[in-house]
């Protein structure tokens, strides 16, 4: 008689729950091959899933991280009110093949007598960084921590928070990090609400009327797809279109330059980061688009790749 057994798994389909930094460490130096690395708040939506199964189909090993970082919250900000469901995550992240999944404490990675932040001069100055003093401090120090307890030959983040995407595309140069910085499309739902965990505080009604943000982007992208290059028609055409939704209340509609962020004042030259932030009931939103490029053209022409001097 023979037998016949099944191929054995090329991996494990058993996901590693670390949340000791020494204990990630230890581990990390026993990994071999190409490492890809998906850092999350947690509360996991389709557009993490994306990025996970993005690193999934991309890499050898796939480490998720889930922590909820207290220094990228300003006073008065939702760090407590902050979606968490750990049980529910690290079942999705299991179905999805990832392999090891960090989610430390925040006292493990800021014990008492922690000092030390990486900050970056000029791009958290605009934009969110405006309006959410530390913010991107916060999220640089977290993320320089991360990459340095998993080591990652990828890191992908999501281009719906492209600010962010942007920042640390610019500290892996400025910090010669050895790793490619992947940033992944938006995911959104059927309505064009970019989906987000923050998505949740929206009540059914709200999250319909949501649909205004991408609605404003588009209006902004079509007209300048049809030739407009005024930065004040683009910026006014967003702002019409949230106008007209009385639920939504406008923070700040932009039209910036992609490699530093500034406002255009009037002409576009080149290629520009069309967003907004828009408070809606609980829920504080902010979306955006690319006009001119896409994230995978211009990680591979923009300028400041070059070295500076
Ligand atoms: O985008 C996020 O979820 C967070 O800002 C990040 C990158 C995980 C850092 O805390």
């Amino acid at each position: 008689m023979t037998v016949t057994h099944p191929a054995p798994p090329t991996r494990s389909p058993v996901l590693t729950l670390i949340e000791d930094p020494a204990k990630m460490h230890e581990v990390r130096r026993r990994l071999r091959g190409e490492i890809g690395l998906v850092p999350t708040m947690g509360y996991l939506h389709d557009g993490h899933l994306s990025l996970v199964r993005r690193a999934r189909a991309e890499n050898d090993v796939v480490i998720t991280t889930i922590f909820v970082n207290p220094t990228q919250f300003g006073p008065g900000e939702d760090l407590d009110a902050y979606p968490r469901d750990l049980p529910r995550d690290l079942a999705l992240l299991e179905q999805e093949g990832v392999d090891i999944v960090f989610a430390p404490a925040a006292e493990a990675l800021y014990p008492p007598g922690y000092q030390t932040w990486v900050e970056l001069s000029e791009l958290p100055r605009h934009l969110e960084g405006a309006r959410r003093p530390g913010h991107f401090r916060g999220v640089t120090t977290i993320v320089t921590k991360l990459f340095n307890l998993t080591r990652p030959t990828r890191a992908y983040f999501g281009q719906k928070d492209a600010q962010q995407a942007l920042i640390l595309r610019r500290l892996v140069e400025d910090l010669n990090y050895d790793l490619e910085l992947v940033i992944c499309p938006t995911m959104r739902e059927a309505s064009g609400l970019a989906m987000s965990s923050r998505n949740t505080y929206l009540t059914p009604e709200e999250r319909r009327r949501a649909a205004v943000l991408y609605r404003a982007l588009c209006a902004a992208r079509d007209a300048y797809l049809a030739g407009e290059r005024d930065a004040r028609r683009l910026r006014r055409l967003m702002q019409d279109t949230l106008d007209a939704e009385p639920l939504a209340q406008t923070e700040y509609v932009s039209i910036a330059d992609l490699a530093t962020l500034e406002e255009v004042p009037a002409q576009i030259r080149g290629p520009v980061l069309a967003s907004l932030a828009v408070r809606i009931g609980k829920a504080r939103l902010i979306d955006n688009l690319w006009l001119g490029t896409s994230p995978e053209e211009w990680g591979k022409t923009r300028p400041g790749s070059q070295p500076v001097g």
